[in-house]
């Protein structure tokens, strides 16, 4: 099956063979993926035990700030909502605020270091174009702010997260965190992920379906197949992107839908 988003083709890649895959570059991740049984433990403990987690561990003061202030900078128009997760330079937030101009696209990363292309360092938020507000926090604080003050996101970008190959860090990856039920909880109409490493997708998606078919409280998204994204000269949407790309290496996308259309 063949399809555009974005300007970009979509492979899926149940209908690929193994060989069309992409060559191995320098970034290409070749760990194995975790054995499903630790995959079903690890969400079923974290459906389990997260309020707990998030009692004990209180929303960081900057984080709580920095939401507080997008709050006062953001115009109360009721515009459609975008949250770029781990924005790194916010070159994708800036990105998508020209692609979607009638919504207001928030990037959130932790990083002094690559939101200051946009971000003066004194500055926790800052609007750096018409539609576009990037955010200087930790996302477990913020999704939490977001998902207690009900704010609800058409799309929710995970683009490039962090992928933590080594199974020693394997508890770092979004699908195997104590706050992966959280971010299962905060409303969002699709939510958006991209990485180069296939595996991360695939077991971010049967994370998903665990967590619902677990608990009907975390059955909130609808998965669907892995895509390949098939670069067709445009711009990349994130410098993680981009260096895949130049680099010959595969990237691919998985979009979960929410069940529920109202959210
Ligand atoms: C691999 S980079 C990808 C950046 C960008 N999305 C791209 O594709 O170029 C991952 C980004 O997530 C940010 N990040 C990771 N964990 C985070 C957290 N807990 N809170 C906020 N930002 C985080 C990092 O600072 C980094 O900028």
């Amino acid at each position: 099956m063949m399809f555009k988003s974005l300007g970009i083709t979509l492979l899926t890649m149940a209908s690929r063979s193994r060989s069309s895959r992409g060559l191995s570059t320098e970034y290409t991740i070749t760990c194995p993926s975790m054995e499903s049984e630790t995959l079903r433990n690890e969400v079923h403990k974290h459906c389990d035990s997260l309020d707990l987690f998030l009692t004990r561990k209180p929303v960081s003061i900057h984080s709580l700030t920095a939401f507080s202030e997008l709050g006062r900078q953001l115009p109360s128009d009721n515009a459609p909502l975008i949250l770029d997760s781990g924005c790194g330079t916010g070159r994708s937030s800036l990105r998508l605020g020209e692609l979607y101009p009638e919504s207001h696209v928030i990037g959130v990363d932790r990083s002094i270091a690559r939101l200051s292309r946009h971000i003066r360092p004194d500055r926790l938020v800052e609007q750096v174009s018409d539609n576009v507000w990037l955010v200087r926090a930790e996302l477990v604080d913020f999704w939490r702010c977001c998902r207690d003050q009900q704010w609800s996101f058409v799309r929710h970008y995970l683009l490039y997260p962090n992928p933590y190959p080594k199974k020693v860090r394997y508890k770092s990856r979004w699908y195997a965190h104590p706050c992966f039920p959280l971010l299962l909880q905060l409303p969002a109409s699709e939510i958006i992920v991209r990485s180069n490493w296939l595996q991360y997708l695939e077991d971010f998606r049967d994370a998903v379906d665990i967590a619902a078919d677990y608990n009907k409280e975390f059955s909130i998204f609808q998965t669907s197949n892995v895509e390949r994204l098939i670069p067709s000269g445009q711009d990349a949407l994130t410098n993680f992107e981009q260096k895949y790309w130049n680099a010959g290496e595969a990237t691919y996308e998985l979009v979960l839908t929410a069940k529920t259309a109202d959210v």
